[in-house]
């Protein structure tokens, strides 16, 4: 099992095809390389060297600073009822954008890696998505979101917008810098609802359960997350059927209306009353002991992403739809 000890060639090619995709998304841009003396930040485990990240500056990769697109709060709250998400105290926010309120909750790096094909050994030159397989099941995707440091005027940390996941989507987050507090809830496949949180600090990594809603929170920031996801087909589970089963189910489509307040130095979470009727209070989510299996001590989710074989990335979404079965 040696196959994320990536040599420095593989690792330096990895990094070329990362650069020359991000130059084609101008997530980078060439005339904003800066010198290594310029850069102090922090380093940020990303599968090669020169990843890393300072408050002042944002992500650097090999002195290239990355442009992300800034999420604020008139974003993710919306317009109209097309646009409808849930906020606590939802005048209080108004007020305040009435009087020109509108920060950048966090900065979105979508795609910060190339699709990974499902049946390749690792990064190939084509950048996904060209060989006429169906983009969302033949292939794993990357992104890195850094959350700000804030807490809005209703008392919630800055956060992100909170959506439903698709009914066979498996998505995976690793906190690489500050604190994040996730919400996860949804309907367990009897049709009992379940709701938890998790709080991660850097290395910690959460899977999201199949179909279900999430919220992230800043806890300490900036909070530096990456994630991967993908579409998975039935017939790669142990199970067969049970998404079939599971699609007709899917059919929510507005948020939990379940949120969290910082009071003071604790904090507390609250909701519309159907909402904390259907679902209570999160519960601290069960640790995942099943991931050690397959992302191992040491190893990066982004590793995993960029050098794990296409057998082991088949054997962890295996292993997602067995340790979810029950939620
Ligand atoms: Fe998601």
């Amino acid at each position: 099992m040696r196959d994320t000890i990536a040599s420095d060639h593989h690792r330096a090619v990895t990094k070329s095809l990362i650069l020359a995709h991000l130059h084609r998304l101008h997530t980078i841009d060439s005339c904003e390389q800066v010198s290594p003396g310029d850069i102090s930040g922090q380093y940020i485990p990303m599968g090669f060297d020169g990843v890393s990240f300072s408050r002042e500056h944002g992500l650097f990769i090999d002195q290239h600073r990355c442009t992300p697109t800034p999420r604020r709060l008139s974003g993710i709250m919306g317009e109209g009822s097309d646009a409808y998400r849930y906020f606590p105290d939802t005048d209080l926010l108004l007020a305040a954008r009435r009087g020109g309120y509108d920060p950048v909750l966090y900065d979105a790096y979508r795609d910060i890696f190339p699709p990974r094909h499902k049946r390749s050994a690792g990064l190939t030159a084509d950048g996904g998505g060209s060989d006429g397989e169906e983009p969302a099941r033949g292939y794993w995707y990357a992104d890195l979101v850094v959350y700000h440091p804030g807490t809005l005027p209703n008392g919630e940390p800055f956060r992100s917008t909170g959506h439903w996941n698709l009914p066979g989507q498996l998505e995976a987050f690793e906190t690489l810098a500050g604190r994040v507090l996730m919400i996860m809830g949804g309907y367990a496949e009897g049709g009992e609802p379940y709701l938890l949180y998790q709080a991660c600090q850097p290395g910690h990594i959460v899977v999201m359960p199949f179909r279900g809603w999430h919220l992230t929170y800043v806890l300490d920031g900036p909070a530096v997350v990456f994630n991967v996801s993908t579409e998975s087909a039935a017939e790669s589970c142990s199970n067969p059927g049970r998404q079939a089963s599971l699609a007709g189910k899917y059919r929510r489509a507005e948020p939990l209306a379940i949120a969290m307040q910082k009071l003071g130095e604790s904090y507390r979470f609250v909701g519309a009353d159907d909402a904390l009727q259907e679902w209570g209070r999160p519960d601290p989510a069960p640790r995942a002991h099943w991931l050690n299996e397959h992302v191992r001590a040491g190893e990066s989710l982004a590793d995993f992403y960029l050098y794990g074989s296409a057998e082991r990335l088949a054997l962890f979404i295996d292993a997602a739809w067995t340790a979810y079965r029950t939620i």
